[in-house]
């Protein structure tokens, strides 16, 4: 990423610090965010210090990552959106552009998944000039797959993940200019 944070209405993107730690743990060691993750929330604070090691060196290799959102508003920590590189294989691809999010539950249903994915996909076709990114997620995860379709993602097929049939979804920069004329 660049390092400026990235605004919207109501929200703040920026780099996620090591200083993050504490509010990482607190999203990641909830069981409810992770019942379509897996359902294997953490249980250490060193496995959230490890996953924002992992999340900062994508910004250093790739000029991309999940970035920390925050409420303007309230200055609070929302969870995390945004890109990132995908190079082990999934669904037969590899070296692809995944969009995630993951938020703590008081703050969901506000339309802020939904507000921090579009400045994401706006970032990742201008300013660095992606051509498609995929969403994928848990079939279960209607939260989500309606996240991806407010924001121009189309279902292309299912797919397994670990024992989870997941749908996989995508958008072209071609399309997302096209909707956003
Ligand atoms: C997925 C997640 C990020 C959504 O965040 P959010 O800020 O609440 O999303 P938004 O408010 O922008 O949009 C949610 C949409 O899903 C809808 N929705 C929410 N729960 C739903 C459900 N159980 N069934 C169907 N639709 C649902 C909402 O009504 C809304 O759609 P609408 O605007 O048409 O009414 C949040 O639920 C989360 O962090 N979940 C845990 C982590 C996770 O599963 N991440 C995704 C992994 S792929």
């Amino acid at each position: 990423m660049n390092n400026k944070p990235i605004e919207t209405e109501r929200l703040l993107l920026r780099e996620l610090w090591p200083s993050d730690d504490k509010d990482m743990f607190e999203l990641d060691s909830n069981s409810e965010v992770h019942k379509y993750l897996g359902k294997n929330p953490v249980i250490h604070i060193e496995q959230s210090q490890e996953l924002i090691s992992m999340f900062r060196n994508q910004y250093q290799a790739n000029g991309i990552g999940r970035w920390a959102t925050i409420e303007k508003e309230t200055g609070l920590f929302i969870g995390w959106s945004g890109l990132k590189f995908i190079t082990e294989p999934e669904n037969n691809r590899v070296d692809y552009h995944d969009i995630g999010y993951r938020f703590m539950p008081q703050f969901w249903g506000k339309g802020y998944a939904t507000e921090a994915t579009k400045a994401c996909l706006k970032y990742a076709f201008e300013e660095i000039n992606l051509t498609e990114i995929i969403g994928a997620a848990n079939e279960e995860n209607n939260a989500s797959r309606r996240v991806f379709e407010k924001c121009g993602l189309q279902f292309v097929e299912q797919f397994m993940w670990q024992d989870l049939t997941c749908d996989w979804l995508s958008i072209s920069k071609e399309y997302w200019l096209e909707i956003n004329k």
